[in-house]
């Protein structure tokens, strides 16, 4: 799940760099990014999708001012879901109209963040909203681009949809009389103009099926809209905007399709019913995070401890401690989220033993990698790298037991460069107040 080779000393190397000088400059644990993967990857989305409309980076998946920088440079535009992610963008240097702002509980400040910044387009996630939105424009006297939510009664994780998928849940508005009501009050909505609408079915999809569903259900409520206005009213209505959740591979074993794929198909599938309601052909927009971010990371971490556990009086259990755990990765604990974890300081010819990578956090269950075989040999001192880590890792951190933030480096063409500084005690104490 990453693009490494091994050097002369068995040590691995990402983008020319090896790992272990990475792990003795910056410590660990440590976040690495190869930055040309993360390129390139925007750009293979991008120009699959070119044909079709536009690609949106989700920065809730991973967000650094270097990252927009990348993902600006490579033409893609950008979701944000919160005040923070979106002055980080435009601290970056991100075009405002190439941002978009999410959320169902988006706060006045955020919006009015996102209306004084002139974000390209707000998505609509409640009638409050609706208002809250339509208020807040007319006292900056602008008229905002935005598209209404809807939830289409699609759900998808991987490799299965589900098409009744009850719609209670949070976000968005139920297609069945909700969303049309939504679209109402926007209609009425003096400082609000409505571009498009908007379905997020899940993550980690690996079938076109559930977004096929997706649009099918989100055009027809189009049309209805149509029908309703008239074409005349209804004829800047242009984005269907059918979310992210593009899959990555975790292990050898996942099979992702390719994007153009994924993209042709979905084409296909959106000229094809456009055409049946008669409406024109929309621009398509995805938000894929993972699908971007995750295959460009790696964690490394440095073994602590080996522990043999003895379960039932018989067999035993490796336990590897490393030096992380729940704080940079939570993935495993919340989702049995699975990862490829490999030994990369050195070559070790030992013979592979049934493993489980814990951290270094007071809970049992933290957990990095559940199961995974790793040479019998392996001791303190070892680094361990955990691939796919890119997206969803640093970005839902904690300080769990002041463990402080990991650094995260970027490596291109044989140099290394932090991106983020690993956070330190002194962080922990500038927060601290009351103690004068
Ligand atoms: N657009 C919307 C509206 C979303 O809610 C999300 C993800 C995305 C785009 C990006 O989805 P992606 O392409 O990255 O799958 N923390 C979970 C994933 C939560 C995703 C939430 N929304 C995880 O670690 O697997």
């Amino acid at each position: 799940p990453y693009n490494a080779s091994r050097n002369a000393d068995g040590v691995l190397e990402i983008a020319g760099v090896s790992v272990a000088d990475l792990a003795e400059q910056y410590d660990t644990p440590l976040f690495v990014y190869d930055e040309a993967d993360f390129r390139s990857r925007c750009a293979q989305i991008r120009e699959a999708f070119a044909p079709y409309g536009r690609v949106h980076y989700a920065s809730k998946a991973f967000l650094s001012m270097q990252v927009a920088r990348w993902v600006e440079s490579e033409g893609l535009s950008l979701d944000v879901c919160t005040g923070g992610e979106l002055a980080i963008a435009l601290r970056a240097g991100f075009p405002a109209e190439r941002i978009a702002l999410h959320g169902n509980n988006k706060s006045e400040a955020e919006l009015d963040a996102a209306l004084a910044a002139g974000v390209g387009h707000v998505v609509l996630d409640s009638m409050i909203e609706i208002e809250r939105l339509n208020r807040l424009a007319g006292e900056r006297g602008v008229v905002t681009d935005v598209l209404v939510r809807v939830t289409p009664g699609v759900e998808a994780h991987t490799h299965e949809f589900i098409a009744t998928a009850h719609e209670d849940q949070k976000f968005g508005f139920a297609l069945a009389g909700a969303a049309m009501d939504a679209v109402r009050a926007v209609f009425g909505a003096a400082n609000l103009r409505l571009v498009g609408l908007h379905s997020h079915i899940g993550s980690q999809i690996f079938e076109i099926d559930g977004f096929e569903l997706a649009a099918h259900r989100v055009l027809t409520l189009l049309a209805d809209v149509v029908a309703e206005f008239g074409v005349e009213k209804t004829k800047q209505i242009q984005i269907l905007d059918l979310g992210g959740g593009l899959g990555i591979s975790y292990l050898p074993s996942d099979d992702p399709p390719p994007v153009k794929t994924l993209a042709d198909a979905l084409g296909a599938v959106v000229e094809r019913e456009s055409a049946q309601l008669g409406l024109p052909m929309p621009m398509i927009a995805v938000e894929p995070g993972r699908a971007i971010a995750g295959p460009a990371g790696i964690t490394l971490y440095r073994v602590g401890t080996v522990k043999d556990v003895t379960l039932d009086g018989k067999a035993t259990r490796r336990y590897v401690s490393v030096d992380g755990g729940m704080s940079d990765n939570i993935r495993t604990v919340l989702y049995d989220a699975e990862y490829d974890v490999r030994l990369v300081s050195r070559e070790s010819s030992a013979r592979a033993v049934v493993c489980r990578v814990v951290g270094k956090h007071c809970e049992s269950g933290d957990i990095v990698v559940r199961d995974c075989w790793l040479p019998e040999d392996l001791a303190p001192g070892d680094l361990l790298a955990v691939g796919a880590t890119g997206a969803y890792c640093y970005s839902m951190s904690s300080r769990y037991n002041m463990a402080p933030r990991p650094a995260v480096v970027a490596v291109a063409d044989g140099r290394a460069r932090p991106i983020l500084r690993r956070e330190t005690v002194e962080d922990f104490l500038s927060l601290e107040v009351g103690n004068e």
